[in-house]
Protein backbone atom coordinates (compact mmCIF):
# COMPACT_ATOMS: atom_id res chain seq x y z
CA UNK A 1 0.00 0.00 0.00
CA UNK A 2 1.29 3.32 -1.22
CA UNK A 3 0.79 6.50 1.28
CA UNK A 4 1.40 9.58 -0.50
CA UNK A 5 1.01 13.18 0.38
CA UNK A 6 -0.10 15.43 -2.14
CA UNK A 7 0.70 19.30 -0.89
CA UNK A 8 -1.80 21.95 -2.61
CA UNK A 9 -4.51 18.73 -3.45
CA UNK A 10 -7.69 20.91 -2.55
CA UNK A 11 -6.55 22.65 -5.80
CA UNK A 12 -7.05 22.45 -9.39
CA UNK A 13 -4.39 20.39 -10.21
CA UNK A 14 -3.51 18.85 -7.20
CA UNK A 15 -7.47 17.74 -6.41
CA UNK A 16 -7.85 16.34 -10.24
CA UNK A 17 -4.44 14.18 -9.83
CA UNK A 18 -5.63 13.14 -6.06
CA UNK A 19 -9.33 11.80 -8.17
CA UNK A 20 -7.04 10.66 -10.63
CA UNK A 21 -4.78 8.37 -8.10
CA UNK A 22 -7.56 6.96 -6.31
CA UNK A 23 -8.73 5.18 -9.25
CA UNK A 24 -5.61 4.37 -10.53
CA UNK A 25 -3.78 2.71 -7.23
CA UNK A 26 -7.32 1.58 -5.19
CA UNK A 27 -5.55 0.95 -2.45
CA UNK A 28 -3.24 3.74 -1.74
CA UNK A 29 -3.99 6.09 1.20
CA UNK A 30 -3.78 10.18 0.15
CA UNK A 31 -3.11 12.75 2.51
CA UNK A 32 -3.87 16.06 1.13
CA UNK A 33 -1.98 18.58 2.79
CA UNK A 34 -3.46 21.97 2.06
CA UNK A 35 -4.00 25.54 3.99
CA UNK A 36 -7.73 25.99 2.07
CA UNK A 37 -6.73 29.84 0.46
CA UNK A 38 -8.64 31.01 -1.68
CA UNK A 39 -8.21 28.73 -4.87
CA UNK A 40 -8.26 25.40 -2.38
CA UNK A 41 -12.00 23.74 -1.78
CA UNK A 42 -12.73 19.91 0.20
CA UNK A 43 -15.22 20.05 -2.38
CA UNK A 44 -12.69 19.41 -5.51
CA UNK A 45 -12.28 16.06 -3.41
CA UNK A 46 -15.68 15.25 -2.43
CA UNK A 47 -17.32 12.48 -2.77
CA UNK A 48 -13.67 10.56 -2.29
CA UNK A 49 -13.04 13.11 1.04
CA UNK A 50 -15.50 12.19 4.00
CA UNK A 51 -16.47 15.24 6.31
CA UNK A 52 -14.68 12.95 9.19
CA UNK A 53 -11.14 12.97 7.27
CA UNK A 54 -11.03 17.11 7.37
CA UNK A 55 -8.73 17.86 10.10
CA UNK A 56 -7.33 21.00 11.39
CA UNK A 57 -4.32 21.16 13.32
CA UNK A 58 -4.14 24.54 15.34
CA UNK A 59 -0.31 24.21 16.75
CA UNK A 60 2.85 25.20 15.58
CA UNK A 61 4.52 28.15 14.47
CA UNK A 62 3.56 29.63 10.54
CA UNK A 63 6.39 31.63 9.04
CA UNK A 64 4.23 33.42 7.17
CA UNK A 65 3.55 36.84 8.66
CA UNK A 66 0.69 37.39 7.08
CA UNK A 67 -1.77 35.34 7.32
CA UNK A 68 -5.21 35.98 8.43
CA UNK A 69 -6.63 33.60 10.71
CA UNK A 70 -9.31 31.50 9.08
CA UNK A 71 -12.22 29.31 9.69
CA UNK A 72 -11.39 25.79 11.17
CA UNK A 73 -12.59 23.03 9.12
CA UNK A 74 -13.22 19.70 10.43
CA UNK A 75 -11.63 18.11 13.25
CA UNK A 76 -9.33 20.68 15.08
CA UNK A 77 -5.87 19.26 16.85
CA UNK A 78 -4.46 21.42 19.43
CA UNK A 79 -1.28 18.81 19.43
CA UNK A 80 1.21 17.24 16.94
CA UNK A 81 0.56 13.35 19.03
CA UNK A 82 -3.22 14.18 18.47
CA UNK A 83 -2.63 14.59 14.75
CA UNK A 84 -0.35 11.59 14.53
CA UNK A 85 -3.13 9.59 16.69
CA UNK A 86 -5.66 11.23 13.62
CA UNK A 87 -3.54 10.36 10.91
CA UNK A 88 -2.90 6.67 11.66
CA UNK A 89 -6.64 5.76 12.44
CA UNK A 90 -7.28 6.91 8.62
CA UNK A 91 -4.35 5.03 7.51
CA UNK A 92 -6.23 1.91 9.29
CA UNK A 93 -9.73 3.03 8.26
CA UNK A 94 -10.91 1.99 5.14
CA UNK A 95 -11.08 5.51 3.14
CA UNK A 96 -8.43 6.90 0.56
CA UNK A 97 -8.15 10.37 1.49
CA UNK A 98 -7.75 12.72 4.05
CA UNK A 99 -7.33 16.41 4.15
CA UNK A 100 -5.12 18.01 6.81
CA UNK A 101 -5.48 21.52 6.40
CA UNK A 102 -2.40 23.30 7.05
CA UNK A 103 0.32 25.64 5.57
CA UNK A 104 3.60 24.72 3.67
CA UNK A 105 5.38 27.65 6.07
CA UNK A 106 4.43 25.81 9.08
CA UNK A 107 7.35 23.93 9.55
CA UNK A 108 5.88 21.73 13.04
CA UNK A 109 2.99 20.57 11.16
CA UNK A 110 4.62 19.75 8.24
CA UNK A 111 7.03 17.35 10.80
CA UNK A 112 4.14 15.76 12.01
CA UNK A 113 2.66 14.54 8.65
CA UNK A 114 5.65 14.08 6.40
CA UNK A 115 6.84 11.50 9.06
CA UNK A 116 3.61 9.31 7.61
CA UNK A 117 5.43 9.07 3.58
CA UNK A 118 8.43 9.64 1.75
CA UNK A 119 5.98 10.10 -1.59
CA UNK A 120 5.85 14.03 -1.89
CA UNK A 121 3.45 15.89 -5.10
CA UNK A 122 4.29 19.04 -4.16
CA UNK A 123 1.45 21.46 -6.32
CA UNK A 124 0.88 23.97 -2.85
CA UNK A 125 1.53 27.36 -4.82
CA UNK A 126 -0.05 30.56 -4.88
CA UNK A 127 -0.35 30.64 -8.60
CA UNK A 128 -2.05 33.64 -10.37
CA UNK A 129 0.20 36.19 -12.01
CA UNK A 130 -2.06 39.11 -11.68
CA UNK A 131 -1.79 38.75 -7.88
CA UNK A 132 1.34 38.11 -7.71
CA UNK A 133 1.93 41.54 -9.27
CA UNK A 134 -0.48 43.29 -6.27
CA UNK A 135 1.00 40.59 -3.30
CA UNK A 136 4.25 39.22 -4.27
CA UNK A 137 4.76 38.50 -0.32
CA UNK A 138 2.34 35.63 -0.47
CA UNK A 139 4.09 34.09 -3.10
CA UNK A 140 7.64 34.23 -2.16
CA UNK A 141 6.65 32.86 1.48
CA UNK A 142 4.24 30.04 0.11
CA UNK A 143 6.27 29.33 -3.28
CA UNK A 144 9.68 29.73 -1.81
CA UNK A 145 9.83 29.67 1.75
CA UNK A 146 7.03 26.76 1.88
CA UNK A 147 9.13 25.15 -0.85
CA UNK A 148 12.39 25.26 1.56
CA UNK A 149 10.22 24.05 4.53
CA UNK A 150 8.88 20.89 2.74
CA UNK A 151 12.71 20.38 1.54
CA UNK A 152 14.31 20.55 4.82
CA UNK A 153 11.36 18.53 6.80
CA UNK A 154 11.96 16.00 3.95
CA UNK A 155 15.67 15.81 4.16
CA UNK A 156 15.47 15.13 8.14
CA UNK A 157 12.97 12.69 7.99
CA UNK A 158 13.46 10.38 4.34
CA UNK A 159 16.77 11.64 3.53
CA UNK A 160 17.65 10.15 0.28
CA UNK A 161 14.80 7.76 0.63
CA UNK A 162 11.27 7.68 -1.39
CA UNK A 163 10.71 10.54 -3.91
CA UNK A 164 9.85 14.26 -4.22
CA UNK A 165 7.58 15.40 -6.81
CA UNK A 166 7.91 18.93 -7.50
CA UNK A 167 5.72 20.85 -10.26
CA UNK A 168 7.45 23.84 -11.06
CA UNK A 169 6.46 25.63 -14.48
CA UNK A 170 6.92 26.59 -18.03
CA UNK A 171 6.98 30.30 -16.85
CA UNK A 172 10.60 29.69 -15.09
CA UNK A 173 11.79 30.23 -18.34
CA UNK A 174 10.60 33.33 -18.91
CA UNK A 175 8.55 34.69 -22.61
CA UNK A 176 10.25 32.57 -25.08
CA UNK A 177 9.59 34.41 -28.31
CA UNK A 178 11.16 32.03 -31.00
CA UNK A 179 12.01 28.15 -30.89
CA UNK A 180 10.83 25.79 -27.98
CA UNK A 181 12.72 26.07 -24.46
CA UNK A 182 14.56 22.85 -23.39
CA UNK A 183 15.49 21.84 -19.97
CA UNK A 184 18.30 23.26 -19.85
CA UNK A 185 17.21 26.83 -20.76
CA UNK A 186 17.63 29.52 -18.61
CA UNK A 187 15.49 31.10 -16.29
CA UNK A 188 14.24 34.86 -16.98
CA UNK A 189 10.70 34.72 -14.92
CA UNK A 190 9.06 38.02 -15.33
CA UNK A 191 6.43 37.89 -12.99
CA UNK A 192 6.95 37.55 -9.03
CA UNK A 193 4.86 34.24 -9.37
CA UNK A 194 7.37 32.94 -11.85
CA UNK A 195 10.41 34.03 -10.24
CA UNK A 196 9.00 32.42 -6.61
CA UNK A 197 8.76 29.27 -8.65
CA UNK A 198 11.83 29.75 -10.68
CA UNK A 199 13.49 30.02 -7.12
CA UNK A 200 11.64 26.80 -5.57
CA UNK A 201 12.60 24.80 -8.74
CA UNK A 202 16.36 25.58 -8.15
CA UNK A 203 16.37 25.06 -4.22
CA UNK A 204 14.29 21.45 -5.22
CA UNK A 205 17.52 20.80 -7.34
CA UNK A 206 20.14 22.61 -4.75
CA UNK A 207 18.75 19.59 -2.21
CA UNK A 208 18.47 16.93 -4.92
CA UNK A 209 22.91 17.81 -5.41
CA UNK A 210 23.60 19.11 -1.78
CA UNK A 211 21.77 16.38 0.47
CA UNK A 212 20.42 13.21 -2.37
CA UNK A 213 16.74 14.13 -1.54
CA UNK A 214 15.08 11.98 -4.03
CA UNK A 215 13.98 14.79 -6.12
CA UNK A 216 11.85 15.28 -9.83
CA UNK A 217 10.87 18.26 -11.18
CA UNK A 218 7.78 18.72 -13.60
CA UNK A 219 7.47 21.85 -15.44
CA UNK A 220 3.90 22.05 -17.58
CA UNK A 221 2.99 24.84 -19.96
CA UNK A 222 -0.78 26.03 -19.05
CA UNK A 223 -3.27 23.59 -17.67
CA UNK A 224 -7.00 23.57 -18.19
CA UNK A 225 -9.80 21.93 -16.98
CA UNK A 226 -12.12 21.11 -14.75
CA UNK A 227 -11.99 22.63 -11.31
CA UNK A 228 -9.60 25.30 -11.98
CA UNK A 229 -10.61 28.52 -10.45
CA UNK A 230 -12.80 30.84 -12.04
CA UNK A 231 -10.25 34.11 -11.99
CA UNK A 232 -7.85 32.10 -14.46
CA UNK A 233 -8.84 32.89 -18.41
CA UNK A 234 -10.28 29.89 -19.59
CA UNK A 235 -12.96 29.40 -16.55
CA UNK A 236 -13.42 33.30 -16.04
CA UNK A 237 -13.94 33.26 -20.07
CA UNK A 238 -16.41 30.67 -19.68
CA UNK A 239 -17.95 32.40 -16.56
CA UNK A 240 -18.19 35.71 -18.22
CA UNK A 241 -20.23 33.94 -21.20
CA UNK A 242 -22.59 32.30 -18.73
CA UNK A 243 -23.39 35.33 -17.07
CA UNK A 244 -23.91 37.05 -20.26
CA UNK A 245 -20.65 39.68 -19.34
CA UNK A 246 -17.79 40.34 -21.46
CA UNK A 247 -14.51 38.26 -21.38
CA UNK A 248 -11.91 40.59 -20.55
CA UNK A 249 -8.99 40.20 -23.22
CA UNK A 250 -5.16 41.78 -21.96
CA UNK A 251 -3.91 43.86 -24.41
CA UNK A 252 -4.18 42.86 -27.71
CA UNK A 253 -4.77 39.54 -27.04
CA UNK A 254 -2.16 38.13 -29.40
CA UNK A 255 -0.57 36.49 -26.56
CA UNK A 256 0.79 32.92 -27.23
CA UNK A 257 0.39 30.20 -24.65
CA UNK A 258 0.44 26.56 -25.04
CA UNK A 259 -2.47 24.74 -23.21
CA UNK A 260 -2.72 20.98 -21.98
CA UNK A 261 -6.01 19.77 -20.57
CA UNK A 262 -5.75 18.74 -16.85
CA UNK A 263 -6.24 15.11 -18.05
CA UNK A 264 -3.68 14.85 -20.32
CA UNK A 265 -1.63 16.79 -17.61
CA UNK A 266 -1.87 14.64 -14.73
CA UNK A 267 -1.37 11.75 -17.06
CA UNK A 268 2.01 12.90 -17.82
CA UNK A 269 2.84 13.50 -14.07
CA UNK A 270 1.78 9.87 -12.76
CA UNK A 271 3.96 8.57 -15.73
CA UNK A 272 7.07 11.26 -15.04
CA UNK A 273 7.03 9.79 -11.11
CA UNK A 274 6.88 6.15 -12.96
CA UNK A 275 9.18 6.36 -15.29
CA UNK A 276 11.35 9.55 -14.39
CA UNK A 277 15.03 10.04 -13.32
CA UNK A 278 15.44 11.33 -9.90
CA UNK A 279 17.57 14.33 -10.06
CA UNK A 280 16.40 15.21 -13.81
CA UNK A 281 13.65 17.84 -14.77
CA UNK A 282 10.81 17.08 -17.64
CA UNK A 283 9.06 20.10 -19.39
CA UNK A 284 5.45 18.90 -19.92
CA UNK A 285 3.49 20.78 -22.90
CA UNK A 286 0.42 20.75 -24.24
CA UNK A 287 -0.66 19.99 -28.05
CA UNK A 288 -1.43 23.77 -29.00
CA UNK A 289 0.24 26.76 -29.49
CA UNK A 290 -2.82 29.68 -29.60
CA UNK A 291 -3.68 33.18 -29.25
CA UNK A 292 -5.63 34.30 -26.31
CA UNK A 293 -7.98 36.11 -28.21
CA UNK A 294 -8.40 32.84 -30.27
CA UNK A 295 -9.52 30.94 -27.33
CA UNK A 296 -12.01 33.69 -26.34
CA UNK A 297 -13.41 33.80 -30.11
CA UNK A 298 -13.56 29.47 -29.66
CA UNK A 299 -15.51 29.95 -26.30
CA UNK A 300 -18.15 32.50 -28.07
CA UNK A 301 -18.42 29.62 -30.47
CA UNK A 302 -19.26 27.20 -27.92
CA UNK A 303 -21.48 29.40 -25.95
CA UNK A 304 -23.52 30.84 -29.00
CA UNK A 305 -22.37 34.17 -28.39
CA UNK A 306 -21.30 36.62 -30.64
CA UNK A 307 -17.85 37.37 -31.15
CA UNK A 308 -18.19 40.94 -31.67
CA UNK A 309 -20.20 41.86 -28.00
CA UNK A 310 -18.69 39.03 -25.82
CA UNK A 311 -15.48 40.39 -25.92
CA UNK A 312 -13.82 43.40 -24.73
CA UNK A 313 -10.25 44.82 -24.77
CA UNK A 314 -8.51 45.77 -21.33
CA UNK A 315 -5.33 47.38 -19.81
CA UNK A 316 -2.71 45.01 -20.34
CA UNK A 317 -0.48 43.02 -17.54
CA UNK A 318 2.72 44.53 -16.75
CA UNK A 319 5.40 42.65 -17.96
CA UNK A 320 3.00 39.92 -19.62
CA UNK A 321 4.76 37.98 -21.72
CA UNK A 322 3.85 37.26 -25.06
CA UNK A 323 4.63 33.54 -25.56
CA UNK A 324 5.69 30.72 -23.49
CA UNK A 325 6.91 27.59 -25.57
CA UNK A 326 8.61 24.55 -24.16
CA UNK A 327 10.26 21.71 -25.48
CA UNK A 328 8.43 18.07 -25.07
CA UNK A 329 11.03 15.79 -26.52
CA UNK A 330 12.32 14.16 -22.99
CA UNK A 331 8.84 13.26 -21.76
CA UNK A 332 7.79 11.80 -25.66
CA UNK A 333 10.69 9.50 -25.18
CA UNK A 334 9.40 8.08 -21.62
CA UNK A 335 6.12 7.06 -24.44
CA UNK A 336 4.05 10.08 -23.28
CA UNK A 337 1.17 11.15 -25.45
CA UNK A 338 -2.06 13.58 -25.24
CA UNK A 339 -5.64 11.72 -25.34
CA UNK A 340 -7.28 15.14 -26.20
CA UNK A 341 -7.61 17.50 -28.44
CA UNK A 342 -7.83 21.24 -27.52
CA UNK A 343 -11.38 21.45 -29.11
CA UNK A 344 -12.98 19.04 -27.26
CA UNK A 345 -11.23 19.59 -23.92
CA UNK A 346 -12.78 23.24 -24.23
CA UNK A 347 -16.15 21.81 -24.94
CA UNK A 348 -15.91 19.41 -21.92
CA UNK A 349 -14.68 22.26 -19.33
CA UNK A 350 -17.36 24.55 -21.04
CA UNK A 351 -20.07 22.31 -20.06
CA UNK A 352 -18.32 21.00 -16.70
CA UNK A 353 -18.92 25.31 -15.65
CA UNK A 354 -21.98 25.08 -17.42
CA UNK A 355 -23.43 22.24 -14.99
CA UNK A 356 -21.53 23.72 -11.66
CA UNK A 357 -22.62 27.30 -12.69
CA UNK A 358 -23.96 28.11 -8.87
CA UNK A 359 -20.94 26.66 -7.41
CA UNK A 360 -18.56 29.03 -9.01
CA UNK A 361 -21.04 31.84 -9.34
CA UNK A 362 -20.50 31.66 -5.38
CA UNK A 363 -17.01 31.73 -5.48
CA UNK A 364 -17.23 35.32 -8.05
CA UNK A 365 -19.50 36.87 -5.59
CA UNK A 366 -17.30 36.03 -2.43
CA UNK A 367 -16.50 39.29 -1.02
CA UNK A 368 -12.60 38.22 -1.19
CA UNK A 369 -12.71 37.29 -5.23
CA UNK A 370 -14.84 40.27 -5.96
CA UNK A 371 -11.97 42.52 -4.01
CA UNK A 372 -9.36 41.37 -5.90
CA UNK A 373 -11.13 41.69 -9.22
CA UNK A 374 -12.51 45.07 -8.74
CA UNK A 375 -8.28 46.30 -7.09
CA UNK A 376 -7.03 44.51 -10.71
CA UNK A 377 -9.44 45.15 -13.01
CA UNK A 378 -9.49 48.90 -12.01
CA UNK A 379 -6.51 49.56 -11.28
CA UNK A 380 -4.81 53.06 -12.30
N1 LIG B 1 -2.62 25.93 -13.63
C1 LIG B 1 -1.60 25.96 -14.48
O1 LIG B 1 -1.78 26.31 -15.63
C2 LIG B 1 -0.22 25.55 -14.04
C3 LIG B 1 0.77 25.39 -15.02
C4 LIG B 1 2.05 24.99 -14.65
C5 LIG B 1 2.32 24.77 -13.32
N2 LIG B 1 1.36 24.94 -12.36
C6 LIG B 1 1.71 24.66 -10.96
O2 LIG B 1 0.87 23.61 -10.53
C7 LIG B 1 0.61 23.74 -9.13
C8 LIG B 1 -0.89 23.72 -8.89
O3 LIG B 1 -1.48 24.81 -9.59
P1 LIG B 1 -3.07 24.98 -9.67
O4 LIG B 1 -3.36 25.60 -10.96
O5 LIG B 1 -3.73 23.74 -9.28
O6 LIG B 1 -3.27 26.09 -8.54
P2 LIG B 1 -4.48 26.37 -7.54
O7 LIG B 1 -4.32 27.80 -7.16
O8 LIG B 1 -5.77 25.91 -8.11
O9 LIG B 1 -4.16 25.43 -6.30
C9 LIG B 1 -3.15 25.73 -5.37
C10 LIG B 1 -3.50 25.01 -4.08
O10 LIG B 1 -2.44 25.27 -3.14
C11 LIG B 1 -3.02 25.60 -1.88
N3 LIG B 1 -2.11 26.47 -1.14
C12 LIG B 1 -1.82 27.78 -1.38
N4 LIG B 1 -0.97 28.24 -0.45
C13 LIG B 1 -0.70 27.21 0.39
C14 LIG B 1 0.10 27.05 1.53
N5 LIG B 1 0.79 28.09 2.02
N6 LIG B 1 0.15 25.85 2.14
C15 LIG B 1 -0.56 24.79 1.67
N7 LIG B 1 -1.38 24.87 0.59
C16 LIG B 1 -1.43 26.07 -0.04
C17 LIG B 1 -4.33 26.31 -2.22
O11 LIG B 1 -5.23 26.29 -1.13
C18 LIG B 1 -4.80 25.50 -3.42
O12 LIG B 1 -5.58 24.41 -3.02
C19 LIG B 1 1.28 25.03 -8.69
O13 LIG B 1 2.51 24.73 -8.11
C20 LIG B 1 1.47 25.79 -10.00
O14 LIG B 1 2.57 26.67 -9.91
C21 LIG B 1 0.10 25.33 -12.69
Amino acid sequence: MNIYIITGGAGFIGSNFVRFLLKKEKESKIIVYDSLEYSGFPENLYPYLKKENIITPDFGKDAYPYRKRKKKKGKVIKTDSGLKKEIKKFINSDEGVSLIVGSVTNRDILEAVLEFSNKVFHFAAETHVDRSILYPHRFIFTDFVGTYFLLDVFKELHGSNGVFIHISTDEVYGEILKGKAKENHAFYPSSPYSASKAGADRLVYSFYKTYNIPAIIIRPSNVFGERQFPEKFIPLSIMKLLKGEKIPIYGNGKQKRNWIYQEDAIRGIYLIYKKGKIGEEYNLPGNIEIENIKVAEMLCEISGRDKKTAIEFVKDRPAHDRRYAIDGRKVKEMGFDYKWDFESALKKTFNFYKRNFSFYNTILEEKETKEFMKKWYERG
